[in-house]
């Protein structure tokens, strides 16, 4: 069947491909420690299932706003008051169905062809193709480990062009952890103020799982000139384990969250009513649960970094938050085993599935092919096997 031109520059998320081959060989019999996952090991926190469930007893089981429910909203805004210090409306607030959702109202709401948008790399795997999706044009800079994987002043300025739209920043950052403080965002928002034209999406849905006693920042923290010109997106997903609920939000300047609104109208309607109500107590609720995840992520991250730092020819910028890290093999790129040679991050991970049972995901799909992503929401005993069959098959390549 023809399929529109659109689907054509979109290729299927790298993570979901390596999930199928650990289904199949799971299916053998072979068990898989798992590595390539995004989201985080533990459940949704009890309260906030009890709020899912109370919505569902009370009947608020219907459509709602298209934007969201004012609860939610009104939670929304007292979190980033909280958080970022920023006082926003219910007028500023769109709720979608996961921060993915929000993502893409935003550049289908944004972007024109020929529009060009800034993708430092290493990126989230999702944010060219979804570029791409609004026919826009990703112009992805490479940023090198040597400068912790963080866009500077110099290299965006370079890029920004007659045609710059939108820079995306992610902080912390999948796949590397890497987080901007103040400094770094100071230095960036400098360049903005000569730009006028470029607006900032501030993907900060990992913002609570941050390390060492970080203290959320972000751009439209740091810059008030920059305010008007910069979106946040974030959700419940990864800080509350939430992922199957599908709750996203974008928060804005209201004329834009109006248009996003009206999109929104015409794609998917409003966000599940139960997640929306189970999201309000998620914000507005006991944060215990959310803070004892973040510091587990940051005592496995340790340990994890320690192993890592025992791998020869094996190097790893120390993640500043969320649950990734991305560390360097490169040194084992031409090497050989048997007949086979690692040529780069896909046939690295795929020679791991197969001689580790370990599935990762090949830095390639995020944009810098010398690294491999793994994700360590996973038990402290499945760490430590999955990283020791690593250490054991990387041995075996001559
Ligand atoms: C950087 C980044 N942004 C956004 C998302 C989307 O999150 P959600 O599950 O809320 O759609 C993810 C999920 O992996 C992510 O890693």
């Amino acid at each position: 069947m023809k399929l529109s031109g659109r689907l054509g520059r979109i290729k299927p998320s790298a993570t979901l491909a390596i999930n199928a081959k650990a289904n199949e060989l799971k299916r053998n019999g072979v068990k898989i420690i798992n590595f390539g996952v995004g989201e985080p090991d533990f459940d949704t926190p009890q309260n906030i299932c009890e709020a899912g469930l109370e919505s569902i007893r009370k009947g608020r089981t219907r459509y709602t706003a298209v934007g969201g429910i004012n609860e939610l909203k009104d939670a929304v805004c007292a979190t980033i008051k909280a958080d970022y210090g920023l006082a926003f409306g219910r007028e500023n607030v769109l709720v979608s169905c996961g921060g993915k959702h929000a993502l893409y109202n935003l550049f289908m709401t944004l972007l024109d062809p020929g529009d060009e948008v800034i993708v430092p790399a290493p990126y989230w795997v999702s944010y060219p193709d979804m570029v791409n999706l609004a026919d826009a044009k990703p112009v992805v800079i490479p940023v090198s480990e040597k400068d912790g994987f963080l866009l500077g002043p110099e290299a965006l300025e370079k890029a920004i062009t007659p045609k710059t739209r939108l820079l995306i920043l992610n902080s912390p950052s999948n796949p590397t952890g890497k987080y901007y403080g103040e400094k770094q965002l100071k230095a960036l928002a400098e360049v903005l103020l000569r730009h006028e034209n470029v607006l900032v999406v501030s993907d900060d849905i990992y913002y609570r799982i941050l390390f060492g006693g970080r203290k959320w920042v972000s751009l439209a923290m740091v810059e008030e000139k920059l305010r008007e010109r910069i979106f946040i997106v974030n959700g419940v997903s990864k800080s509350y384990c939430m992922t199957g609920w599908r709750i996203g939000y974008l928060v804005g300047e209201k004329s834009f969250i109006k248009a996003a609104t009206d999109f929104q109208s015409q794609v998917t309607s409003n966000a599940a009513s139960i997640s929306q109500w189970a999201s309000v107590e998620a914000l507005a609720g006991d944060q215990k649960p959310a803070l004892e995840m973040a510091k587990i992520f940051e005592s496995r991250c340790a340990r994890v970094m320690e192993i890592i730092a025992a791998m020869p020819g094996v190097t790893c910028a120390a993640p500043d938050g969320a649950f990734y890290v991305f560390p360097n093999f490169s040194a084992y790129y031409g090497k050989k085993f048997g007949e086979r040679t690692i040529s780069g991050s896909v046939d690295l991970a795929d020679f791991l599935m197969e001689q580790a049972h370990v599935a990762v995901v090949p830095g390639e799909a995020f944009g810098e092919d010398k690294c491999i992503r793994f994700s360590y929401a996973l038990s402290e005993e499945e760490i430590e096997q999955g990283f020791e069959a690593v250490k054991k098959a990387i041995e075996k390549l001559k």
